[in-house]
């Protein structure tokens, strides 16, 4: 992508915007759009990751279905693997499933077709309803999993997709006191996350797109300016401004990275016990060595 030289068309859909780019701190300059806004510390904790999932409600969606990318879901011969491996967990007989997050339900459907009792939960109405559209056996709720209230009701708890380490510290309490309580006593509950070594390397930059026909942030001619920034062994983090005739969107992504202990004494005090941790999405023992792991919380009796 790179920070190509604005040519003509690129420097007439600009034009309107600069105005507001200076209110954003963006330097203008005369050939490049930009060179750097700097957010590093506030970053981490800006709260508006549920706004960017509304805003591309309709892409998010298509990345889900789209089979040639690992991005808002896994590609499907991962998917399928990871499946796989979750029915080969020890779970009872008919055991009930939650899905949280579950997007457009491609794992919820697969559950049900081997023959476990499942709910898939999100807030994105348009994945609801296409998941309910393909798969009328599972249950599907539009709801938010920082605030759901099932009790004693699962035998398995499953966030697939890094949305843990996109959490902040809060809200992992928050998530992990609803999940024990959705929980059977003994019931597992199983997310992914990123590792320190997903940074390694990696230094800040920025960059920016023109995307004169539309993209993944917007459906209307826009032009993206990226900031990422690298915390060490910590996280990282992605500041988006999004600038199209409509206005300027400025949204925050980031992802925690964790290693097994700092999941370990993370996940103790709300009760439960780290169970396995596994190479993603293959379920094989986890080895330090790879960017992703997946793991296998149990609820305590
Ligand atoms: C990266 S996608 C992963 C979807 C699915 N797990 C998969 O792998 O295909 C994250 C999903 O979580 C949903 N989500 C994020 N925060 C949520 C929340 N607080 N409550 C319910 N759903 C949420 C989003 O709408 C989106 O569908």
């Amino acid at each position: 992508m790179g920070s190509p030289r604005l040519n003509r068309n690129s420097a007439e859909l600009c034009k309107p915007f600069l105005d507001e780019l200076r209110m954003h701190k963006v330097e203008v300059e005369t050939r490049t759009i930009w060179r750097r806004f700097k957010t590093k510390q506030r970053l981490m904790y800006e709260i508006d990751k549920p706004c960017v999932l509304f805003a591309i409600a309709k892409q998010m969606l298509e990345a889900h279905l789209d089979p040639n990318i690992d991005a808002a879901s896994y590609k499907p011969e991962s998917i399928d693997r990871l499946v796989e491996w979750i029915m080969s967990l020890p779970l009872p007989e008919n055991a009930r499933l939650l899905d949280i997050g579950c997007g457009s339900g491609l794992y919820t459907k697969q559950f049900t077709e081997r023959g476990l009792r499942v709910t898939g939960l999100d807030f994105s109405e348009n994945s609801i309803n296409y998941a309910r559209a393909h798969d009328v056996e599972s249950e599907y709720i539009i709801g938010d999993y920082l605030t759901m209230e099932f009790e004693n009701t699962f035998d398995i708890v499953t966030l697939i997709m890094c949305d843990y380490g996109a959490l902040i510290p809060d809200e992992r309490r928050n998530l992990l006191h609803r999940v024990y309580g959705a929980l059977r006593p003994g019931g597992l509950f199983l997310f992914d996350v990123l590792t320190p070594l997903r940074g390694k390397g990696k230094s800040d930059r920025t960059r920016w797109e023109v995307n004169p026909n539309g993209g993944f942030m917007s459906p209307n001619p826009h032009i993206c300016l990226y900031a990422d920034n690298y915390y060490g062994e910590i996280a990282e983090g992605q500041r988006i401004v999004v600038i199209e005739e409509q206005g300027v969107r400025c949204f925050n992504l980031w992802d925690y990275y964790f290693t097994k202990q700092a999941l370990t004494d993370e996940v103790t005090p709300a009760g439960f016990t780290l169970e396995g941790v596994y190479t993603c999405v293959a379920g094989g023992l986890y080895t330090d060595e790879t960017q992703r792991m997946c793991v296998v919380l149990r609820r305590g009796r």
